[in-house]
């Protein structure tokens, strides 16, 4: 079967789940990331029961990252499971943030509270290579890939701590600069959430109680009572329907808080010192 031809089935069976815009880029991460080819549509392969198992599950709606095992985030792919959420291109901005802030400074001690698939602490270490970088997550599993990515990445480079930050944390040391993406989704947004993220992600990952929406960033500030410099940063992506209420709680501790936006002109991300 040629790519074309592969182009063409992928085309019939996910039309009804997808549109023409997904379906082609769908196409396009599966040849490159799964198959490790470039589009060349008179391109032979063989067929075989990968890609028809793999095109069903897109058709269940399974994320196309799952299927190839692999995600592009800032300048890596990175290995992504079920244990781990699927980085997300919101989340490159909070590192172009820390980026452009502290460019100055290369030899800053960073956490990540949260790490999934470690994608935020491993992208900053390429970025400031002196850096000292730790990272928590509660999830074994998470940690698991998390060092696997360190490992392929980096030469394992980040010193990895299983905490389960709803509870009290002492590492007995201080950083320059807290980072989290934390769990922020309330429930009651489920109904406007594909199938996709609702189905395959760690729920884990995701959300939170409709009645306590910030309980991780008020755990993050506890967090950084214990763990931040006096001169340091928090940094943490936020709910987008909820930057007022998150401001209001950070300005509870700190002078200076600001929101900031995301490409889309959503606030998306918060900045603490
Ligand atoms: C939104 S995901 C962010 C993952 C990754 N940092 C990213 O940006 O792609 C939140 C992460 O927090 C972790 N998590 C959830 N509850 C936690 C807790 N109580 N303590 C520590 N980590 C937790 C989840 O396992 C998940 O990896």
């Amino acid at each position: 079967m040629t790519l074309a031809e592969l182009k063409q089935i992928f085309t019939s069976k996910l039309e009804q789940c997808y549109d023409k815009d997904e379906i082609e880029q769908l196409f396009l991460i599966y040849i490159e990331d799964k198959l490790n080819l470039t589009y060349n549509p008179s391109f032979i392969i063989e067929n075989n029961d990968d890609i028809e198992k793999d095109i069903s599950q897109l058709q269940e709606n399974k994320p196309i990252q799952h299927i190839t095992g692999k995600a592009f985030f800032y300048d890596n792919f990175f290995k992504v499971n079920e244990f781990t959420l699927i980085p997300r291109p919101e989340t490159e901005e909070l590192i172009e943030l820390i980026r452009t802030n502290h460019l100055e400074n290369d030899s800053l001690s960073i956490i990540d509270l949260g790490t999934g698939t470690g994608c935020i602490p491993i992208t900053l270490k390429k970025l400031f290579h002196n850096a000292d970088v730790s990272a928590i997550d509660i999830s074994k599993e998470a940690l698991i890939v998390a060092k696997t990515n360190a490992e392929n990445i980096i030469n394992n480079e980040i010193s990895f701590y299983e905490k389960d930050l709803l509870k009290d944390i002492n590492l007995n040391k201080k950083f320059d600069i807290i980072i989290s993406n934390p769990p922020y989704i309330r429930e009651l947004e489920k109904q406007e959430m594909h199938k996709n993220v609702l189905d395959f992600e760690p729920h884990l990952a995701l959300f939170v109680d409709n009645n306590d929406p910030l309980i991780f960033y008020k755990r993050i500030i506890e967090f950084a009572k214990k763990h931040l410099k006096n001169q340091g940063f928090i940094y943490c992506e936020i709910n987008q329907y909820l930057p007022y209420e998150t401001k209001e709680l950070f300005e509870e501790y700190y002078s200076n808080v600001k929101l900031i936006k995301d490409i889309s002109g959503n606030y998306r991300m918060i900045s603490a010192n």
